[in-house]
């Protein structure tokens, strides 16, 4: 099986290109830290990538796109000092009705006990890699505001916890050492920050933000200056994952598009800052049908059911699409949820998105000592296993010709198509529709064994063993003409 890198991301070729070190690429400006009061100004640096980006890479996401839609599966990671009190990341202090038992005081001071010693950022990625996940996406930032790297432009930070190491800079570190390609997640919704909402408040009364206050320009500055540290900083980033929740229209999402585009080309920007971005993000749920273009693929609401076709779109007319999900049902860490997903259930996830054509991120929260807990680590590996015996069936795949078998789901890649099969006939005859070609050989995927058939109409009808090879799924690969 062929390696996709992206190698057209590769970190010397970018700093080479951003001008890293330039005199001539830093230009002053001037930043509100979000310690600071409204009008605090203090003297600033932004860090700025370089001169303005030449014409000839502009289009460089596409490359990255192109190479993206073929890796599939990730791993999302939120992470933060939350993680010591084993609540949800953010909601306890934005939601109105408190279910967490923990106070917005308690909460926001959980920092100052943060101290994940176990913190092994190279175990991470050999366990994202022997899970064959491709792209790895950290909450650099999230609602609650609190950064896990070394801003510059606020306190409140992971240097300022007893830890006192930049956990963003350690993974990419370990992520470029060992070609994992990275992407930030980084929330707009920001609670700790005095121009994102009115701070003298409890956050729950203003969580959505204050626009109309004469402080929102300083906050949406705020937003540039990070957003330049982490991608000239702590780059190459394959994605800048933003979680703008509601009013998205407020973050001025063309402004931030336009940024990193000219200062990151080979970035990717998903759809949640207001504008449609380079792929939806469903949450938590995978899509009934195949996105297309031109219609939204909103978080965990499917609103688009009745307005995706019901026929196979052609190639040029779907959107790129991921589905992010938690292994239970919380982001972060929290040792009270043991409604862990099954892998069986992960793994035909994971299918049933290929079958749809999109990208699967599954998530972690580990624990507050920086280790990964052994449930979420036994379904990765089990995911992985799986992949290392069937991935010709996931990397590199297009949505499949045939979307509603009842017993399992299709992918293709070039003249196959991929047969998985989640439910087992009973009388060794697996019947195949029309596939619009003709087949020509009929192989288990792993093994190889090669399996009899016969036309059927125009399918084929195809002889089976008694038992699943694997009752997870067993992946029939047809080669067709
Ligand atoms: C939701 C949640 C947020 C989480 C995100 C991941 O938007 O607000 O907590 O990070 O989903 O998609």
């Amino acid at each position: 099986m062929k390696t996709l890198t992206p190698t057209h991301i590769s970190r010397r070729g970018l700093l080479q290109f951003l001008g890293a070190g330039s005199a001539a690429a830093v230009s002053p400006r001037w930043a509100l830290g979000a310690g600071a009061g409204p009008g605090d100004l203090k003297p600033g640096t932004a860090p700025s990538c370089g001169e303005a980006v030449d014409p000839g890479r502009a289009q460089e996401w596409q490359k990255t796109l192109a190479w993206w839609q073929e890796a599939k599966f990730g791993m999302f990671i939120h992470w933060g000092p939350c993680s010591l009190a084993s609540v949800e990341i953010s909601w306890p202090i934005m939601e109105p009705e408190p279910q967490w038992g923990i106070t917005q005081d308690e909460y926001v001071n959980l920092y100052k006990r943060f101290n994940p010693v176990k913190y092994d950022p190279t175990a991470w990625v050999e366990l994202a890699k022997a899970a064959g996940q491709r792209y790895m996406v950290f909450t650099t930032k999230h609602h609650d505001g609190f950064c896990m790297f070394n801003s510059s432009f606020t306190d409140y930070k992971i240097t300022n916890t007893p830890y006192q190491k930049d956990v963003v800079g350690m993974l990419a570190d370990a992520c470029h050492k060992q070609n994992m390609p990275l992407g930030f997640y980084y929330s707009p919704p920001d609670m700790h920050h005095p121009g994102f909402r009115d701070t003298s408040k409890l956050a729950r009364e203003n969580w959505h933000g204050q626009p109309a206050r004469p402080e929102w320009p300083l906050y949406l500055h705020y937003m540039e200056l990070q957003l330049r540290e982490l991608l000239c900083r702590y780059g190459p980033a394959v994605v800048i994952w933003f979680d703008g929740l509601d009013h998205q229209e407020k973050y001025d999402g063309y402004h931030f598009v336009r940024m990193i585009r000219e200062n990151s080309p080979g970035t990717l920007v998903n759809n949640r800052i207001g504008v449609p971005g380079d792929f939806e993000t469903p949450e938590q749920r995978v899509p009934k049908r195949i996105p297309v273009k031109g219609v939204r693929i909103s978080g965990t609401n499917p609103a688009e059911a009745n307005a995706l076709p019901s026929k196979l779109p052609n190639p040029e007319e779907v959107k790129p699409w991921e589905t992010c999900m938690t292994i239970n049902n919380t982001w972060a860490y929290n040792s009270h949820d043991r409604n862990f997903k099954s892998t069986e259930h992960l793994i035909r996830t994971l299918v049933d998105v290929a079958s749809k054509g999109g990208n699967f991120l599954l998530n972690v929260g580990p624990t507050p000592e920086g280790t990964i807990q052994p449930e979420f680590q036994e379904r990765l590996r089990g995911i992985g296993e799986w992949l290392k015996v069937n991935g010709d069936s996931i990397y590199g795949t297009k949505y499949g010709p045939l979307q509603d078998l009842t017993y399992g789901r299709t992918t293709a890649k070039g003249n196959s198509v991929y047969v998985h099969v989640f439910e087992w006939p009973k009388d060794k005859k697996l019947e195949v529709p029309d596939l619009g070609t003709r087949v020509a050989k009929v192989t288990l995927l792993a093994g190889g064994q090669r399996l009899h058939f016969e036309p059927v109409g125009n399918g084929v009808s195809i002889e089976v063993p008694a038992q699943a090879p694997d009752s997870r799924d067993t992946v029939l690969e047809c080669a067709v003409y």
